[in-house]
């Protein structure tokens, strides 16, 4: 008699390692199936982790060229070596995924490789290339997370019509990269080749880049990436793309219609957003159903329609971020242990790694508007900050969101060197239910960046000092 779990989670990814070690840490029998060959899902193999070392290796090599002769530093133009900087990027991957492999053995998880494919409740069967396998287990969460989306009638090869997967192992840098899709992975790839010297166009369907940002981050961020090299082209869509000998040929309109052009380009990255992974799972054979978005449909416990199966990270409703991800099955793991487990969806920060970096936690100027909750704002520019000079990063602003009547703070928004480490202070506050006014009297170090966390806090009260 094969072994019975007390849990089988479906995915390695963010959502799906976590859920399995908290679940082993709260005292269950946990098995895992993965269909990759390494551990760690899109976040460590295709998505956070290689393009945050493509983007940091990326930032060094435009500082030495730039930024460097500004501080006084002269080590002549820096010579980009693409396959070390590439090899850099492999090496990071495979020690985090590596490292996921021996979180699994150290809280002794059994791991499946194959597709898993839920046969009803209490029963997982894994197919892989040593045949077929039944798990038989009390609990099953689904975190199968998810794929890019696609333009229709567009034929995706990774090489020269490239999804964030192709984008991130280039074998040379493009003279131009066409960027469909202003979003957070358009920006933060787009930014990464533009730095090692491609010419990069970013067509956007929308009027604005980054949407469900607060817009005045949105519209500054636009004019630094445009100061940077990044072109854009706002309020087109791209209706077709033909390859030629010479490169792609790429066709867009006005996104309301109107006159066709056409943009010669090396490579097109399609950006467009990305879809909840659900083949193989054998969710209708299994009476598992789907939101109007093809999203595994779950209750307000991560429960879905089937009992004993859980779903939680990309493949269900909210925002696709790996740390949403991760929480969400810290809450289910707690949940089987009947523990309280919760995710407070109003304080998931989020953060697009450009330099400068774009960070926000809460809600944004426009939803605040639409909602009709009155509140008071303030805005405080690095600028003003003398830990920014010092650096040359003064580009960029804090602003803050309080209740007009209660000063909670409702929202943080930042756009600046490091802001994707700044925005937690408010993360924290906002957890506690705090005030500017908490925030303004909290003593923080100088010379900081965090300084103008607090000086924007200030500004909701007697006036920030430093303006
Ligand atoms: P995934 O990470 O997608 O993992 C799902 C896993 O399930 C995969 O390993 C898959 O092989 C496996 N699987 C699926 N079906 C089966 C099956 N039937 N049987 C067995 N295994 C199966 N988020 C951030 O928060 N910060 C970032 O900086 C960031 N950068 C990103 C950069 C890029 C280029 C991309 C593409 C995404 C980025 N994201 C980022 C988003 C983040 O990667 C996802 O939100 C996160 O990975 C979702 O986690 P998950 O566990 O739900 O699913
Ligand atoms: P996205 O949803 O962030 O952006 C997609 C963009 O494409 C939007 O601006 C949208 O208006 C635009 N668009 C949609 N259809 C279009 C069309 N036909 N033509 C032109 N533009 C079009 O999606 P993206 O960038 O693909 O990222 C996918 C997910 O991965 C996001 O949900 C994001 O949360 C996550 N991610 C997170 C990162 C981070 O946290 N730093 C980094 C990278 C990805």
């Amino acid at each position: 008699m094969a072994d019975t779990f007390d849990l089988t989670v479906i995915g390695t990814g963010p959502g799906g390692y976590v859920c399995a070690i908290r679940a082993a840490q709260l005292g269950m029998k946990v098995a895992v199936v993965e269909k990759w060959p390494s551990f760690g899902g899109t976040c460590l193999n295709i998505g956070c982790i290689p393009s945050k070392a493509l983007l940091h290796a990326s930032e060094m090599f435009e500082e030495a060229g730039h930024t460097f002769p500004q501080l006084g530093i002269e080590v002549g133009a820096p010579k980009l070596n693409l396959d070390a900087m590439m090899a850099h990027k492999d090496d990071t991957v495979a020690s985090n995924t590596g490292g996921i492999e021996y979180l699994f053995k150290k809280n002794k998880i059994t791991t499946f490789k194959g597709t898993g494919t839920i046969a009803g409740t209490g029963k997982v069967t894994v197919t892989g290339d040593d045949g077929e396998t039944t798990i038989e287990t009390k609990n099953i969460v689904i975190a199968s997370g998810s794929v890019p989306a696609n333009l229709p009638g567009i034929e995706l090869d990774e090489e020269r019509v490239v999804t964030s997967t192709g984008a991130l192992k280039l074998g040379k840098v493009p003279e131009n990269l066409l960027v469909i899709g202003a979003g957070v992975i358009g920006l933060e790839l787009g930014s990464v080749w533009a730095r090692l010297g491609a010419r990069v166009t970013v067509v956007e369907y929308l009027d604005r880049i980054l949407p469900g940002m607060d817009g005045d981050v949105a519209k500054q961020f636009q004019r630094i990436l445009a100061k940077q090299g990044l072109e854009f082209k706002l309020a087109t869509k791209v209706t077709g793309i033909e390859k030629t000998d010479a490169g792609l040929s790429v066709t867009i309109e006005p996104a309301k219609g109107g006159e066709a052009q056409t943009l010669a380009t090396d490579i097109a990255l399609v950006a467009i957003g990305r879809l909840p992974f659900t083949d193989g799972l054998g969710l209708d054979e299994a009476g598992i159903e789907r939101d109007e978005r093809g999203r595994v449909k779950t209750d307000g416990h991560y429960k879905t329609s089937l009992e004993g199966v859980y779903a939680i990270g990309d493949v269900i409703a909210g925002p696709m971020l790996a740390h949403k991800a991760e929480d969400e099955g810290i809450a289910v793991a707690e949940i089987l242990a009947g523990q309280a487990g919760h995710v407070n969806y109003r304080v998931i920060p989020s953060v697009v790694y450009t330099n400068p970096e774009v960070a926000s936690v809460g809600r944004t100027e426009e939803e605040l508007k639409a909602d009709g909750i009155e509140f008071k704002a303030s805005k405080f520019p690095f600028t003003a900050n003398g830990r920014a000079k010092a650096m040359l990063a003064s580009q960029g602003f804090v602003k803050i969101l309080a209740d007009a009547e209660t000063d909670r703070v409702l929202g943080c928004h930042i756009v600046g060197k490091g802001a994707g480490e700044m925005i937690h202070e408010a993360a924290v506050l906002m957890e506690f239910s705090g005030s500017a006014e908490d925030l303004a009297r909290t003593c923080h170090a100088h010379p900081t960046m965090s300084e103008a966390v607090r000086e924007a806090a200030l500004g909701l009260g007697d006036g920030p000092i430093h303006i």
